[in-house]
């Protein structure tokens, strides 16, 4: 694993966009796993502003969501049909045939996984994905427990990942229970990996992480076993004593 270590969320993201932005320009039609959430928003601004300043053209990309809520409308502020608009679509003036994402509104879910694990093959499968990791060490909504070998899937969304998510809502009880999420296997199957941690809070799965050690309960732990993973690591969530959850 590579690892850069940063001193604040605003070098992770400078050094995250330029590595997403290195890799549209050496394959212009990259397909782009996108990670949600509070941690990539710096790192999508960043991008914006870098692919502007040097006019890059993004219309052969295509970007795949790792997840989406179950039952939210798209308009919803807090979907991620409405996050990835909000930072990159918009901005960026790409077409939304260039999105592929999970519908959380489809009455028939076990169906709608099925199509997106075949959506996310047909176009060639994910060149590079960006990743967050919960608190607890979920990557995409794949929370602790979770089947190595899983691919898309309906997961209940843990307390845990419910309250870390709650910020994002006027009402916390408006939180999703459940979601849809790309499998564990789905993301290991990417060529390579981004992985983003910020905040001491991130602490205790990033240390699980470092162990070295593959934990079903820190889903995160499997990327020891990718390949090409590069992991932008804030110092506090870094700090953690190595060994806490090994
Ligand atoms: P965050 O979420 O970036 O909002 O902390 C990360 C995650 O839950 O994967």
């Amino acid at each position: 694993m590579n690892i850069v270590t940063v001193k604040n969320d605003m070098q992770l993201s400078d050094v995250a966009s330029s590595q997403i932005l290195k890799a549209i320009e050496n394959k212009p039609d990259l397909v782009l796993g996108i990670a949600t959430g509070g941690t990539p928003a710096g790192t999508y601004q960043q991008l914006v502003k870098k692919v502007q300043l040097k006019s890059v053209d993004l219309s052969n990309i295509k970007t795949v969501n790792l997840d989406e809520y179950v039952g939210l409308a798209r308009d919803h502020e807090e979907s991620y049909w409405h996050y990835l608009h909000e930072h990159l679509y918009g901005p960026l003036e790409l077409s939304p045939d260039q999105a592929i994402i999970p519908n959380g509104l489809n009455k028939k879910l076990e169906e709608e996984c099925v199509r997106y694990e075949q959506a996310i093959q047909q176009v060639g499968g994910v060149d590079l994905q960006i990743l967050g990791v919960g608190r607890n060490g979920h990557i995409g909504f794949n929370e602790p427990g979770t089947s190595l070998d899983s691919k898309t899937h309906v997961v209940e969304l843990t307390d845990s990942t419910r309250q870390a998510n709650a910020r994002f809502f006027e009402d916390p009880s408006e939180v999703p229970t459940r979601a849809i999420t790309v499998g564990i296997s789905t993301i290991m199957k990417s060529r390579s990996i981004l992985l983003l941690a910020s905040g001491e809070e991130k602490a205790a799965a990033v240390s699980a992480l470092l162990s070295g050690k593959i934990d079903k309960n820190w889903p995160v732990t499997i990327l020891n076993e990718h390949p090409d993973v590069t992991l932008v690591v804030t110092e506090d969530a870094k700090a953690e004593e190595q060994g806490h959850a090994g």
